[in-house]
């Protein structure tokens, strides 16, 4: 049987995108807890109760503990927070902040008191603005509180790629930066399909049809789904960035940090390529921008502040 590491990892509500998490990181063996938390009596447990069972079919050893108790959490070395409601049609991630805003504030309140050394990654939307509100009422260092969007996005981009190019979605790489919502910034001059530019294999036009469909990714799910968001790759994505802290991988991937004059921004939480290991963020990677993509940084940076603004005005933050 495998050695697992002997540490905890818990995953903060038990919706579709939590449940998935729990269940990518206890089958790839993450940690020898996962710990599944929800405000909702029997859920958490219940799930809980049905991963142990695939375990059992899988010969898998994580064992994964369904709560509604805070005090479970303790001493945790990472978290997933995906607690909050999900957007339905029609709904911008924005119209989320109230709500949401306030499932964030309670959940930093146990983290802050159990598990002082942890790292904290966001997913509840809106994404940029729940990061920034997470680490305002935790007090930790900028580099153990991030958020989860770019890998998203730029998953969405390569499988656009892949279909485009009628190549292997395992050979695309694609990078999206900026904030996880309608003015994200996909930088095509950065996408390959094994080494080779995507601006060599498709016209310039296709390809800002495909920049444009990742804008719109998200809502493109929910509109199909009608009762709810995407969350296979938002789960992926998430266990993604908690391995590479976890395992130290010091993975370059694109996630929401706090900028300290990186691009030219300051004290504003915003997606950007960063290398994640056993602190959080190691290091953010600056890239030279184009003047388009600079443009579209600012605008993106304009929304995220608006927001910011907005959770002010509710006194949120
Ligand atoms: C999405 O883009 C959940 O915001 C997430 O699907």
């Amino acid at each position: 049987m495998n050695q697992i590491p002997q540490r905890k990892i818990t995953v903060v509500g038990a919706g579709f995108v939590g449940s998935t998490c729990a269940q990518l990181a206890a089958s790839k063996e993450l940690a020898r807890e996962v710990v599944l938390i929800d405000i909702l009596e029997g859920r958490p447990q219940g799930i809980a109760l049905d991963l142990n069972q695939m375990a059992a079919v899988e010969g898998t050893g994580a064992r994964v503990i369904g709560t509604n108790d805070p005090a479970d959490t303790w001493g945790s070395d990472v978290f997933i927070v995906t607690a909050g409601k999900p957007r339905t049609p029609g709904m911008s991630r924005s119209d989320l902040l109230e709500t949401n805003g306030r499932v964030i504030t309670a959940v930093a309140d146990y983290i802050r008191a159990g598990s002082p050394d942890a790292v904290v990654i966001v997913v509840t939307n809106p994404l940029d603005i729940m990061v920034t509100l997470m680490r305002a009422k935790l007090g930790f260092p900028a580099k153990r509180v991030i958020g989860m969007a770019g890998v998203l996005d730029s998953a969405r981009f390569c499988w656009f790629i892949a279909e485009e190019t009628g190549t292997s979605v395992q050979d695309v790489d694609a990078m999206v930066l900026g904030a996880h919502g309608d003015s994200m910034v996909p930088m095509p001059q950065y996408c390959t399909v094994n080494g080779v530019s995507v601006l060599d294999l498709v016209p310039a036009a296709k390809v800002d049809a495909m920049a444009d469909r990742t804008r719109g990714g998200g809502g493109e799910i929910v509109k199909l789904l009608k009762t709810g968001s995407a969350w296979y790759a938002p789960a992926a994505a998430s266990v993604a960035m908690a391995a590479s802290i976890l395992n130290d991988q010091r993975r370059m991937l694109p996630c929401a940090c706090l900028l300290n004059g990186e691009f030219g921004f300051e004290g504003l939480y915003m997606g950007v390529p960063a290398i994640l290991g056993a602190n959080g963020v190691e290091r953010i990677v600056e890239l030279p921008l184009s003047a388009e993509s600079r443009a579209q940084m600012q605008k993106t940076a304009g929304a995220i502040l608006s927001d910011v603004d907005a959770l002010r005005d509710m006194g949120l933050l």
